[in-house]
Formats: C-alpha cells, sequence, structure tokens
C-alpha cells in the first residue's frame, strides 16, 4: 500500500529522503515521486516500477529543506507516471501526497472549476485545496470537513516556504522529531536513525509544522498536546542474507522465530494476562482477520475448541464488518490477527468491537502498529520482520501463538512447566526439516498446471485454504481449498487427469476419510499427492509427504510451511517474483 515520508528541517540530500522512502518497499508499491519546494516552486519527480528509477533521477548534489515523496499502490486510477503521487494543483500551487481513500471524491471533482489531469481521488484534493487556497492551520481543516474517507496526507503549498499541512483519518501516520528537523511517514521504522522521539497522530488531527514547531488540532480546532514516545524501533536491515528472495528466506527463518516466540512468552510472562479467569469470563472466543490472518483465526477456532473447550468463531474481517452490532456476542472475546497491524478491514472490525465495550485483543507482529495500540491487550507473534507480500513465518508464529495462549488459559503455568513451550520449541527443531529436492521435483510438474486442488477435514482444512492462497499469491496458478467430504458434493466435476490433488490427513481421527475421498479423484484420474503424519501411509507411494508430528493441533505448522516451500518454487520455475506477486500488497490499508 502507498507509503509517505516528508521532510522539513535544514538543509538534505534527497537521496536521504529515497533512502527512508525505501524502507516502506515492504508495502507494496506501483509507482512513485516526490516534490521539494525550492523559492516557492516545486520540483517534482515521479516514475513508475521502482524507487531506484526515481533514484536515476535525482542529482548528486540535489538538496531541500522541504519535500514530500510517496510510493504508490494504485486503487484509483491505473498505474502511470501521472497518477503516481505528488499530485500538483492545476497552477502548481499545492502539492500532496496521500496513503488512503477520498471517499466523495466525484462529488468534490464536480465542484471544481478545472479538472484535474490524474484521474486519482488525491488529484482532485490537490485541486480542491488550490481552489479554497487556506492560509492557516484552521482553513486547512475546513477544507477537510468537506473531505470523506481515509487519508494520511501531506500538502505544501507554494507560497509558504518552510511550512508542512497534515491531515489523518484511518490510514497511518508518525512524525519523527530530531530537534529542529521533522519527518511524516507512514511508519516509525523510517526514523529509526533520524530521531529518537516521534509522535503518534491519530485520527481526525490536523497539523502544521512550521517555524520549526508542530501545532495539531482537531476537527473542533481545538489544540492536542501529543505525547512524545521514545523511539526504540531499530531499522532491521532488510538484506536477503544470501537468499535470492525474501520469501525463501522468511521460510527459512521459521525456525528460529518459533524459538523466539517461545522465549519471549516464557522471558516476558506474556501470557500470565490471560489465565483461565480470565478466559472464564467470556462464553466465545471470536478471531477476526483477512487472508491469512484469517486462516491463523480458523485453526484457533480448533485450538480453542480442543484445547479450551469452549466455543469459538472466525470471521474474515469485511465480513464482519456487515454484521449487525445487535448480533455481537457481549460474552465473547475478541482476537484481531494482523501480521501488519494495520489492515484497514481488520482495524475497523475492531473499532465496531471497542464501541461496544467489548474486551479485544491484538495478536500482531508489529508491536507500534494502529491494531496492537488500539486494542485492550496485545499478544505479540514474534516473527521479525517479514518482507514478502506472502506470508509464512508470521502465519506459524500466529499459530504457535494461539496454541500457547490456549494452554496457558488450560493449564495456568506461565513457566517452563507448562509443556505447550517444549512443545513448539520441537516443532521448532522441525520445522525446516524435509526433503527439498522432493518439494523441487514437485514445484517442477506442479508449474505446468492451470489449476489446483487442496483437501482436508478440520484443521487439515483450514491448511488446506492457506496452501491454496498461498499458491494463488504467488503462482497464479488457480487453486481452491475444499473440504474432504464436500468433494463429491460438486467440485469432482471439475476432476480431470491434469488436476493435481493435494490431501491433507495429519489427524488419525480423520484420515481415511480424507483418503477416501483422495481416492474417488484418483479413480477419475487426478493427480494426487497426501501430506500426512500418519506412519502407515508415509513410504507407501512416492506421492506422499511425511509430516513427522503426531500432535494433530501443531502438525499443520509443519505442513503449511513444507507447502510454503513449494509454493515458492513453483513461483521461481514460473520465473515469476515470489517477493511482490502482481497486484498485491504487503499493508492493505484501505478497506
Ligand atoms: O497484515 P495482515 O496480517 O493484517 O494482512 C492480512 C492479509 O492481507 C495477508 O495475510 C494476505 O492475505 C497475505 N498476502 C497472505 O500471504
Amino acid at each position: 500500500m502507498c507509503g509517505i515520508v516528508c521532510y522539513l528541517g535544514s538543509e538534505r540530500k534527497t537521496a536521504y529522503l529515497i533512502d527512508k522512502l525505501k524502507r516502506l518497499e515492504y508495502r507494496g508499491y506501483d509507482s512513485a515521486g516526490y516534490s521539494s519546494l525550492i523559492k516557492n516552486a516545486f520540483y517534482t519527480q515521479k516514475v513508475v516500477g521502482k524507487l531506484e528509477n526515481l533514484e536515476k533521477l535525482i542529482k548528486n548534489d540535489e538538496k531541500s529543506t522541504c519535500l514530500i515523496s510517496h510510493t504508490r499502490w494504485a486503487t484509483h486510477g491505473e498505474c502511470n507516471k501521472i497518477n503516481a503521487h505528488p499530485h500538483l494543483s492545476k497552477n502548481n500551487f499545492w502539492a500532496v501526497v496521500h496513503n488512503g481513500i477520498i471517499e466523495n471524491y466525484i462529488n468534490i471533482k464536480k465542484e471544481l472549476k478545472d479538472e484535474p489531469q490524474s484521474t486519482t481521488d488525491t488529484a482532485v484534493v490537490a485541486e480542491f485545496l488550490e481552489e479554497r487556497n487556506p492560509k492557516s492551520l484552521e482553513e486547512f481543516v475546513d477544507v477537510f470537513k468537506e473531505i470523506k474517507g481515509s487519508y494520511a496526507l501531506v500538502a505544501l503549498s507554494k507560497n509558504e516556504e518552510n511550512t508542512m499541512y497534515f491531515a489523518k483519518n484511518k490510514s497511518p501516520m508518525f512524525i519523527g522529531v530530531s530537534g529542529e528537523d521533522f519527518m511524516i511517514a507512514s511508519d516509525p521504522i523510517c526514523f529509526s536513525g533520524f530521531a529518537k522521539e516521534y509522535i503518534i497522530v491519530e485520527d481526525g488531527e490536523f497539523g502544521i509544522i512550521k517555524n520549526k514547531k508542530i501545532l495539531i488540532l482537531n476537527s473542533e480546532k481545538i489544540q492536542i498536546k501529543k505525547q512524545i514516545q521514545k523511539l526504540e524501533i531499530e531499522f532491521e536491515n532488510s538484506s536477503k542474507a544470501g537468499y535470492p528472495h525474501f520469501m525463501l528466506k522468511e521460510i527459512m527463518e521459521e525456525a528460529g522465530a518459533l524459538e523466539n516466540q517461545v522465549n519471549t512468552f516464557l522471558s516476558r510472562k506474556i501470557l500470565k494476562p490471560f489465565s483461565k479467569s480470565f478466559i472464564d469470563e467470556f462464553d466465545r472466543i471470536v478471531f477476526v482477520g483477512c487472508g491469512t490472518a484469517y486462516h491463523a483465526g480458523l485453526m484457533g477456532t480448533h485450538y480453542v475448541k480442543e484445547i479450551l473447550q469452549k466455543n469459538a468463531d472466525a470471521y474474515i474481517s469485511s465480513e464482519f464488518l456487515c454484521e449487525k452490532d445487535t448480533f455481537l456476542d457481549k460474552k465473547a472475546l475478541y482476537i484481531f490477527i494482523s501480521q501488519s497491524g494495520e489492515t484497514a478491514d481488520t482495524l475497523l472490525a475492531l473499532e465496531k468491537v471497542k464501541k461496544l465495550k467489548i474486551p479485544t485483543i491484538a495478536l500482531t507482529n508489529v508491536m507500534y502498529s494502529t491494531i496492537s495500540r488500539r486494542a485492550d491487550y496485545v499478544l505479540p507473534t514474534c516473527a521479525g520482520k517479514e518482507i514478502a507480500v506472502a506470508s509464512t513465518k508470521a502465519y506459524i508464529c500466529q499459530l504457535s501463538a494461539i496454541y500457547m495462549f490456549c494452554k496457558n488459559a488450560k493449564y495456568e503455568y506461565f513457566d517452563e512447566k507448562n509443556a505447550c513451550y517444549f512443545e513448539i520449541n520441537n516443532i521448532s527443531k522441525k520445522i525446516n526439516n524435509f526433503d527439498r529436492e522432493k518439494i523441487k521435483n514437485l514445484a517442477n510438474l506442479i508449474s505446468t498446471k492451470q489449476e489446483c486442488v487442496f483437501i482436508g477435514k478440520a484443521l487439515d482444512y483450514v491448511t488446506s485454504l492457506e496452501c491454496s492462497l498461498k499458491l494463488k499469491e504467488v503462482s497464479y496458478i488457480n487453486s481452491c481449498a475444499y473440504p474432504s467430504g464436500e468433494l463429491k458434493h460438486g467440485y469432482l466435476a471439475m476432476i480431470t487427469k491434469e488436476t493435481p490433488l493435494f490431501a491433507f490427513a495429519t489427524n488419525e481421527k480423520f484420515n481415511l476419510k480424507t483418503i477416501s475421498s483422495a481416492e474417488e479423484a484418483l479413480a477419475r484420474g487426478a493427480m494426487v499427492f497426501v501430506i500426512t503424519s500418519s506412519k502407515e501411509f508415509a513410504n507407501s507411494n512416492q506421492n506422499v509427504i511425511y509430516i513427522d508430528e503426531q500432535n494433530s493441533l501443531l502438525s499443520p505448522l509443519l505442513a503449511s510451511s513444507v507447502m510454503q516451500y513449494l509454493a515458492y518454487n513453483v513461483s521461481i520455475n514460473k520465473n515469476l517474483n515470489p517477493d511482490m506477486p502482481r497486484n498485491l500488497a504487503k499493508s492493505v490499508t484501505v478497506e
């Protein structure tokens, strides 16, 4: 999703800012640009594609005291140079960068005297600012009374040198403060090496940086006193550490991530607040998330039912938003899962529950993220930075965290006495340990196919959903996931001898049933591959992938990891970039 980095202070090389913008590359983008304000004129460059293309346009000695820059992930308007940010108003009076969506841009456009050249929602705001031409923060707030939607927006007026306006609603925005130098960014990770302190801009806040000071007002134009936060984030060098891609690096980091998860939970007694008596207060546990995070929640429902013998449900965030408030369960504990902690749908779902004063937990990988800040409790996943768009190690950590959460609530041991720490450590020893050649050979075969199907029962069905998503994302091979028992109720009609079918059978209770469903597909010519923890099937056929874990609640971690490796290799075989699948972004900050 879009990222912004803006700077106001003493003179700096433009390249310095672009370097900070690179820290937001993980969010995904398809074009980039910057504008600097020099002697009442904007100097602007935009490119389609990578930041390296933008860097090529910067002259070695190019410096500025006031600069806005942006990476764009197209939402309204195709990806091209005109639609890239910053957007300048017709007479070049205002320049704007924006992350979010201006929902009423069509209505605003109708009011404008001049139609912007770009078809984007943001270009409308630049033009609107030119026509309204606010000359103070108060007037800037008035302009925003007419703007609806989500925005982290920074604007420069050519007539106000060394002045920066900003507005925030729903999209993340932070201000790094280093003496009399200021940086506005979508992620405080940009401030590492620049500032030791920063400010979190909240929804409905509008501000100006002028005369080396920040002034922030709410929509009622009342001044807000902001707390200064200590920057405790170190920019981890996101190098690929010798791996060709982040996705592969991150799969190979799963063992370490799990160890880290266990050590953090143990050393900081993270699970102590979630004791049996705390959980007993609730009738039900509800998980909410998108994509892979939703799948972690679905798996979580099985953990809760199995370990805590409690009712549980999982919702896709955007679907949860469709539910009437009256149907929200006030006796439920809601857990919002998000790797980034910034996903707009999940954030809105959290706000919906918060409004009713129902307790909320955020299960996130980024402690300073909006979802972490807004929830009542935070349960950290300790995967470390995940750069590849396809979530791998974060998913594995989400499952382990929910598992340990349930086990702690059940047995009330927050130290080593609780077997779950040992169990997860044990998984960490097995997770990156599989026959890579076998999976690569399988990937060669799958790469030639048009479609794939994944089946399983209960937890294995959830694994099917997640593996199907992963394969689609990085290989563009169409695939679907079916509960094994459903196959004969429709999907069998699609099976031909060209169809690879992956059957997950990692739960003794259901293995035979899933194998029977796979047999039905086999009888109709499908190529069947079985991923199983059953020793009985282990060496029976070369199309069997053995998962060495008898605890059926934890075998999905191993099965998912192997299939992530398969998806990665299919992507490579097809000459694709698994780190940045087409059309997708890492952090989806718009609804
Ligand atoms: O940051 P989040 O966990 O909230 O992201 C949710 C989804 O967008 C994410 O899991 C997406 O489905 C991944 N690309 C899956 O690999």
